[in-house]
């Protein structure tokens, strides 16, 4: 069976290609042959030595699958051998065949591809959280989503659409068009301008209701001050911290040096609410995360949402998977294929 390493901190080239033995299934676990693998931004976090949750490097990285049930393990009755489906991992996702507990295991529809499942259960189920669950988004809220073409961004877009919300979206020129056919009414080119100001300018100085901030850092008091009163900012990442491909300590620290505290009076003066999100420190809660998961899939069976696959890759090249992706290029989903 092959998997893909993280064999030492730095650049994408130290993700290497290892062949090793099936692993062994235990109680209450699925055994699935995978058929596409999500790649993820805390992916890349972890390979560059500066994701906190991570485990000791050497790990193979992952935390999503879609694939077949090739054994299904003691006291599993739910699932069955050759049942299509997708799964979260807590690692070990970039892998041929991976054995998971089944309550992080959900079926797939008949007419759900293994693309669309892979690139589901991360990204979606951290905007539903965000938006739904933590973000209560009203139909006509003004939502802000930084990195509106990443994954989590175009994951925001769909269900910000769903429920009707006003979209405000940062990210390069180059996708803005995209971003416009996936409804997003005002893109915002961050890269070349202040967003502070451009959205002040849009919202005649109100502000809007709801942020999506996955970046943190100096991010995080720009966007307070752009909340409106009873507006929610959801810090969610620290895309901030990794501008580059190896790590560099001096933005980590300047990253770290200017996070914000705001105390509960200056939150109760203000009227405004900081909430703070990690999905996979609920890997553990699976009771939580199924409902959530159970109106995702029904929203795809109503075809009110598709995943945007950009680009694949087979399982050898996670390499160039994590220069696409550092480099920007990619708009929502990138899978390994093994
Ligand atoms: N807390 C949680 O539960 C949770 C769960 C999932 C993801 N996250 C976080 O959410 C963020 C987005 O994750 P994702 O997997 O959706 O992202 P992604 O798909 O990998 O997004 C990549 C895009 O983000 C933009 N970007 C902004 N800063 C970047 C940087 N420093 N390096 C490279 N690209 C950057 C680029 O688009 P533009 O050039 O257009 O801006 C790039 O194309 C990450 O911070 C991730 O750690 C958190």
């Amino acid at each position: 069976m092959r998997q893909i390493w993280i064999s030492k901190a730095g650049p994408p080239e130290v993700l290497l290609l290892r062949e090793g033995s099936e692993p062994p299934i235990r109680s209450g676990e699925l055994k699935i042959r995978v058929e596409a693998s999500g790649v993820n931004f805390a992916d890349v976090l972890g390979r560059m030595g500066i994701y906190p949750d991570a485990p000791a490097i050497p790990y193979v990285p992952g935390y999503e699958v879609a694939g077949v049930v090739i054994e299904v393990g003691q006291g599993v009755t739910q699932f069955k051998e050759g049942d299509k489906v997708f799964a979260l991992t807590r690692f070990g996702g970039y892998s041929e065949i991976v054995c998971v507990p089944h309550k992080l295991v959900f079926k797939r529809l008949e007419w759900m591809s293994a693309a669309d499942a892979a690139a589901l259960p991360l990204n979606y189920l951290t905007a539903y959280q965000c938006l739904v669950i933590m973000g209560s988004l009203r139909p006509g809220d003004k939502l802000l989503i930084h990195n509106a073409s990443g994954g989590v961004g175009l994951a925001a877009l769909d269900i910000g659409k769903i429920i009707g919300a006003e979209m405000y979206g940062t990210a390069s020129p180059g996708k803005h068009e995209f971003l416009r056919q996936r409804g997003l009414h005002h893109p915002i080119d961050y890269r070349h301008e202040d967003y502070e100001r451009v959205i002040l300018e849009k919202t005649q100085r109100k502000g809007v209701h709801l942020i999506l901030d996955p970046l943190g850092g100096a991010h995080g008091p720009k966007n307070y001050r752009l909340l409106m009163p009873t507006g929610r900012l959801v810090q969610f990442g620290a895309s901030a911290a990794a501008p580059g491909k190896r790590r560099s300590w001096f933005t980590v620290l300047g990253w770290l040096g200017n996070i914000r505290s705001y105390t509960p009076l200056k939150l109760m003066s203000d009227n405004k609410g900081i909430i703070g999100v990690n999905i996979v420190h609920l890997f553990d809660q699976a009771e939580l995360l199924r409902p959530w998961m159970q109106q995702l899939i029904e929203w795809y069976d109503e075809a009110l949402f598709r995943p945007y696959v950009d680009k694949t890759f087979a399982l050898a090249d996670a390499a160039a998977a994590h220069h696409f992706l550092q480099d920007r290029q990619n708009k929502g989903k990138l899978l390994l294929l093994p």
